[in-house]
C-alpha cells in the first residue's frame, strides 16, 4: 500500500468520515444477541431512530446497505404487476425505479434534467390523470447524490392531495438525513429509507426503513414473495425477530455512539453546520468557473443540496488525473461523476463527520490539483471559501 502521511479526507459523499467515538464503538467485543444488554440497546437505538425522522411510525433495521432497504420498501408494500410513479432527479431514482421493474412492478419513470428537482405540479397532473388509482406509491429521492440536488418533499406531499390520489409516498433520505430537514410525519411521508454511511456517519452496512400505519396495512396485502424484509415478521415480542436473526451488534454499537453525537450537536445544528459548509464550497466553485468551465450542476440556489456538490467540467478533462493527484498526492478522496454525469463531473463531499478546516483543506488540494493540471480556472477559489465561512 502506498504510504500516505495524516488523515485520509474521505470527501465522497458516501461513505463518509467515520468519528475515532464510532470505530472505537465499533470496535467492542460483541454481545449475546439475545442478551439483556443487547436487547435495551437496539430498543434505544429504534426508538431514537424516530427522532432522526421525526415519527411516530414503526423503524425496521436491516443489515444491508442502501439497496436492501429500497427492496424493503418496495416488496413490503407492493405486488407484481403494480404501478409506481418515479420522478426522475438522478441516478438514484434511476436505479430505485429499475429494481421496482425487477421486482416486476411496473415503473411510470417520470423524465427529468438531473439540474432540478422533482416538479410537483407534473406529480399532480400524473395522479389526476390516473383516474383509476393503478399508481400504488410515488417513490422520489430526497437529495439526489448523483446531481447535488435537492427535492421538495413537503410539494410534493401538496401535489399528491390536491389530486387527491391514495399512493403511498415512499422518501429515500439516504443522502439528505443529518444534514437537511426532514420531518416524515408532518411532511406526509408514509415509508422513509435510509442507511447509514453518510449523514449517519456510521461503517456502510445497515439501513432503515420507517413506515407509518397505513404502509403497513397495505403490506398487509401485497403478494410480493418476502422473508428478510417483512415488516409484518419484524419487530415481534422475540427481538431475535427484530433482526430476522443475529443483530449486527457492532454496527448497532457504532449507530448508538453516532445517535449520541448527533443528539449532542441537534439536528438542527448539524443542518446548519452542512449549509454552511456547502456555501463555502459553492463559493470556490462559482470563483473556478470565473476562469474556466467549472460549474455548479444543481441550478436552483434553494434546490443546492447541502451533504454534496456535483461540479460540471470541460468535456476535454480527463477528470481520472484529478482523482489520481488529489488522492495519491494529497490522500483527498472525491467523488466521481455518476450515470450521465460520469466523465462530466466530479463531486465534493461534505456531510458527516465534516468541518471547516476539512473542507478548506480540500479545497485547497483541488484547487493546486488544477494548478499542477494545468486546468483553466479562475484563482482565489480557497479564499472565497473563507468568506463565506467567515460571514455565516
Ligand atoms: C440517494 C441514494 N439512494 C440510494 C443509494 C444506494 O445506497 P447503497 O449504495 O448503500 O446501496 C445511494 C448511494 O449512494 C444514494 O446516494
Amino acid at each position: 500500500m502506498t504510504f500516505r502521511a495524516g488523515w485520509n479526507f474521505l470527501m465522497t459523499p458516501g461513505p463518509t468520515n467515520i468519528p475515532d467515538r464510532v470505530l472505537r464503538e465499533m470496535a467492542r467485543p460483541a454481545l449475546e444477541y439475545a442478551g439483556p444488554e443487547f436487547t435495551e440497546l437496539s430498543k434505544g437505538v429504534h426508538n431514537d431512530l424516530k427522532k432522526l425522522f421525526k415519527t411516530s411510525a414503526e423503524v425496521f433495521i436491516y443489515a444491508a446497505n442502501g439497496h436492501g432497504a429500497w427492496e424493503a420498501a418496495l416488496s413490503n408494500t407492493l405486488s407484481p404487476g403494480d404501478l409506481v410513479l418515479v420522478p426522475e432527479t438522478g441516478q438514484f431514482s434511476s436505479s430505485w425505479s429499475l429494481m421496482a421493474e425487477s421486482l416486476q412492478i411496473n415503473s411510470l419513470y417520470m423524465p427529468g434534467d438531473w439540474r432540478t428537482g422533482v416538479d410537483p405540479d407534473e406529480v399532480e397532473k400524473a395522479l389526476r390523470e390516473d383516474t383509476q388509482h393503478k399508481i400504488k406509491a410515488v417513490l422520489m429521492v430526497h437529495t439526489d447524490t448523483a446531481t447535488s440536488v435537492t427535492s421538495n418533499v413537503p410539494a410534493v406531499r401538496t401535489a399528491i392531495d390536491a389530486a387527491k390520489h391514495p399512493a403511498l409516498f415512499m422518501v429515500d433520505t439516504i443522502a439528505s438525513l443529518v444534514n437537511t430537514e426532514y420531518h416524515m410525519d408532518e411532511w406526509g411521508v408514509d415509508v422513509t429509507i435510509s442507511a447509514c454511511q453518510k449523514g449517519m456517519m456510521v461503517a456502510p452496512g445497515i439501513s432503515f426503513t420507517a413506515a407509518n400505519d397505513k404502509a403497513r396495512e397495505t403490506g398487509k396485502i401485497s403478494t410480493m414473495p418476502r422473508n428478510y424484509w417483512n415488516w409484518q415478521t419484524r419487530r415481534g415480542d422475540i427481538h431475535y425477530t427484530w433482526y430476522c436473526g443475529t443483530g449486527p451488534i457492532n454496527s448497532i454499537f457504532g449507530l448508538r455512539e453516532a445517535l449520541d453525537m448527533i443528539f449532542e450537536e441537534t439536528i438542527e445544528g448539524a443542518c446548519k453546520r452542512h449549509q454552511r459548509l456547502a456555501d463555502a464550497v459553492r463559493a470556490s466553485v462559482s470563483v473556478w468557473g470565473l476562469g474556466g468551465k467549472f460549474e455548479l450542476n444543481a441550478l436552483l440556489k434553494e434546490q443546492q443540496a447541502n451533504g454534496v456538490t456535483t461540479i460540471l467540467i470541460d468535456d476535454a478533462i480527463n477528470i481520472e488525473d484529478l482523482h489520481v493527484l488529489c488522492r495519491d498526492k494529497f490522500n483527498v478522496s472525491l467523488g466521481y461523476g455518476l450515470g450521465k454525469l460520469n466523465g462530466k463531473s466530479f463531486r465534493i463531499g461534505h456531510m458527516g463527520h465534516v468541518n471547516e478546516p476539512m473542507v478548506l483543506g480540500t479545497l485547497g488540494c483541488i484547487e493546486a490539483a488544477f494548478q499542477m493540471l494545468g486546468y483553466d480556472h479562475g484563482k482565489g477559489g480557497v479564499q472565497a471559501a473563507i468568506e463565506s465561512l467567515s460571514i455565516s
